[in-house]
C-alpha cells in the first residue's frame, strides 16, 4: 500500500550515533567489546556512518573507537570531538579519517555553559575545523542547540565553518524544542545560505524528533542522525527504525538499511545496552504487531492490511495474537491452533470464556496459561516437557555469593548438573538453569514481574515470565507459591518449555500434543 504524497526527496544518508549520543542514555555504559558487538550489526544493517564515540571521554571509549574504526566495516566511521585540539588530537590517534566537531551557539550555551562571546566562539569553531583538516580529517560540523541559535549567528558560523573546509553541517535540535514547520523552514533558509550538504539530529523531547528529522529531510537535509531504539540524553534521540520505516513507506525516501534486520538490531542493542523496550514502541516493540482485541484479530487473520500499516516480516518481526478480555473465537483459535491444538467449537468457546475471566481479575492471560486450559477443558494429557528439573540448591546469605545448583533432564535420558553465582538467588538459578537449556536453543528472560497476590510474610507470589528465543518466538509464563524462588524457577521452566513447543511446531514436529487416551494407552 502506498501512503507517499511526497515525490521530491528519494534519497536519505543514515548517520547512526547509537553508540555516542545512544551511550549517553543516562545509566547505559558499554565496554569496548559490546561497542564492537554493536557497530558490527549497524555495519550489517546498512547505515552509511557509525558514529563510535567520543574518544576524549575515558581510556575505554578511546579503545572501542580505535578498535570500530579498524575494524574495515563498509560504514564509515566517525567519533566526537569538541572544537579544541586536545579532543581532535584524539581523532588523529584513533586515525579517524572523519571527524564531527562541534561547538555550542546558542546564547544560552554561551553564556552560561560556555562563558565565551560568540566571536569567542566564531574563533575556537574556526581554528578547531582548520586543525582537523590541517590533519586529514574530513569534518561535519554541529552548531550545538542550532534551533535556539539567533539566526544570522547560526548562518554564520555554517558559512564559515564551510569556508575553512567543512565537508557538510550538521543542525542539531539539542532539547526537541523544534515543530516540524520551524524545523522545515529553518533547513529550507540554511538550505539557501549554504552549499555543502546538510544533516538533522533531532532529539525526543516532546517526541517530535522522527518527525522533526522527517521535515528537515523533505526540506533539503540529506542525511539524519539517529540512534537504535531511539536511545539518546533525556527523552532520546530520533528512533532509526522508525524514521527509516516512515521515511520508506510514507514518503518514499530509501536509503542503504536493510529491514529485514531491524528487529534483530533492535534487541542486540537492547541487551547489551540493558535498555528495555516499552513494548508498544513502534516497528520494534513486543505489541508493534500484537493483537488482542477480537474486531482486530478477526480483521488481521482475514487481511493483514486491516490492522496492520506493514508487514511485520519486513522489519523481521512476526505477527503476535494476545489472549485476554479483549479476545475473540478467531483469536483465540488462531493461537490455539499455532500451539497445536484443534478443539471443537464447544471447547473452544469454554477457553475464551476462561480466557475472558482470567482477564477480568486483571491478569494477563500467558501463554502456558492457554495450553494448561485447552488441555483441561478437551481432556488432554498434560504436556510432557522437555527440561525437567529434578535437583536444585540454592545457598545465599551474608558474605556468601549466592549460588544455585540445578539438575536438568532432557527427554528421557540426559540429564545435566550445572552450577551458577548470581546478584541474589533468583538470578543465580535461572542463570545455572539457562547455561543447560542454551545447549539446546538460546533463550532469553526478557521481562520477568513479581507481584505478591497476598499480604504478609508468608505471602503468595505470582510471577510472570516472557523469554524469547533466537528466532524471535516470545513467550510468557507463571507460576505461584509461597516460596518466590521456587515460583521463578517454575515460571522460568514453563516458558522455556513453551518456547521449545514452539520450535518443535516449527521444525514441523507434530508429536508433542498427545491425547490422553493415548498416553494411557502407552502406559497400560
Ligand atoms: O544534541 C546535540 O546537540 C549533539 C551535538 C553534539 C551534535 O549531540
Ligand atoms: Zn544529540
Amino acid at each position: 500500500m502506498d501512503y507517499s504524497p511526497y515525490q521530491s526527496v528519494s534519497k536519505v544518508r543514515i548517520f547512526d550515533t547509537t553508540l555516542r549520543d545512544g551511550e549517553q542514555t543516562p545509566g547505559v555504559s558499554l565496554t569496548a567489546d559490546n561497542k564492537v558487538e554493536i557497530a558490527k550489526s549497524l555495519d550489517r544493517l546498512g547505515v552509511d556512518v557509525i558514529e563510535a564515540g567520543f574518544p576524549v571521554v575515558s581510556e575505554g571509549e578511546y579503545d572501542a573507537v580505535k578498535r570500530i574504526n579498524k575494524l574495515g566495516l563498509s560504514s564509515q566511521i566517525t567519533a566526537l570531538s569538541r572544537v579544541d585540539k586536545a579532543d581532535i588530537d584524539k581523532l588523529i590517534d584513533c586515525d579517524i579519517s572523519y571527524g564531527h566537531l562541534f561547538i555550542a551557539t546558542s546564547d544560552l550555551h554561551l553564556q552560561y555553559k560556555l562563558k565565551i562571546s560568540r566571536e569567542k566562539a566564531l574563533e575556537s569553531e574556526i581554528a578547531g575545523i582548520e586543525y582537523a583538516k590541517a590533519h586529514g580529517i574530513k569534518v561535519e560540523f554541529s552548531a550545538e542547540d542550532a534551533t535556539r541559535t539567533e539566526r544570522d549567528f547560526l548562518v554564520k558560523a555554517f558559512r564559515e565553518a564551510e569556508r575553512v573546509g567543512a565537508e557538510r553541517i550538521n543542525v542539531p535540535d539539542t532539547v526537541g524544542t523544534s515543530t516540524p514547520e520551524r524545523f522545515a523552514e529553518l533547513i529550507r533558509y540554511l538550505k539557501s545560505q549554504i552549499r555543502i550538504p546538510i544533516s538533522v539530529h533531532c532529539h525526543d523531547d516532546y517526541g517530535l524528533a522522527v518527525a522533526n528529522s522527517l521535515a528537515g529531510v523533505n526540506a533539503g537535509a540529506d542525511q539524519a542522525h539517529v540512534t537504535i531504539n531511539g536511545l539518546g540524553e533525556r527523552a532520546g534521540n530520533a528512533s532509526l527504525e522508525e524514521f527509516v520505516m516512515a521515511a520508506s513507506r510514507l514518503y518514499s525516501i530509501e536509503c542503504r538499511i536493510k529491514t529485514k534486520l531491524l528487529y534483530e538490531t533492535s534487541r542486540t542493542v537492547s541487551k547489551l545496552t540493558r535498555v528495555l523496550l516499552q513494548p508498544n514502541k513502534a516497528i520494534v516493540g513486543e505489541n508493534a504487531f500484537g493483537h488482542e482485541s477480537g474486531i482486530h484479530t478477526h480483521g488481521v487473520l482475514n487481511m493483514p492490511a486491516t490492522y496492520e500499516p506493514m508487514e511485520p516480516e519486513l522489519v523481521g518481526a512476526s505477527r503476535r495474537i494476545q489472549a485476554g478480555k479483549h479476545a475473540g473465537t478467531h483469536g483465540v483459535y488462531s493461537q490455539l491452533k499455532s500451539l497445536g491444538f484443534n478443539l471443537t467449537s464447544d471447547e473452544l468457546k469454554k477457553v475464551v470464556q476462561k480466557v475472558k475471566e482470567i482477564g477480568d481479575q486483571g491478569k494477563p492471560v500467558t501463554d502456558s496459561d492457554l495450553d494448561r486450559l485447552a488441555r483441561e477443558i478437551s481432556g488432554l494429557a498434560k504436556r510432557d516437557s522437555y527440561f525437567k528439573i529434578t535437583d536444585l540448591a540454592i545457598i545465599t546469605g551474608i558474605n556468601t555469593v549466592p549460588t544455585a545448583s540445578v539438575r536438568l533432564a532432557f527427554g528421557n535420558n540426559d540429564s545435566t548438573t550445572t552450577a551458577q553465582t548470581g546478584v541474589g538467588p533468583v538470578d543465580a538459578v535461572l542463570k545455572a538453569i539457562s547455561q543447560v537449556t542454551d545447549r539446546y536453543a538460546k533463550v532469553t528472560l526478557r521481562e520477568y514481574r513479581i507481584e505478591a497476590v497476598s499480604g504478609g510474610t508468608d505471602a503468595e507470589a505470582e510471577v510472570l515470565v516472557k523469554v524469547e528465543d533466537d528466532r524471535g518466538n516470545v513467550c510468557s509464563a507463571s507460576a505461584a507459591g509461597q516460596d518466590i524462588v521456587m515460583a521463578s524457577v517454575y515460571a522460568m521452566m514453563s516458558g522455556i518449555n513453551e518456547t521449545m513447543l514452539r520450535r518443535s511446531r516449527q521444525d514441523g514436529n507434530q508429536e508433542i500434543v498427545r491425547p490422553a487416551q493415548t498416553i494411557a494407552a502407552m502406559t497400560s
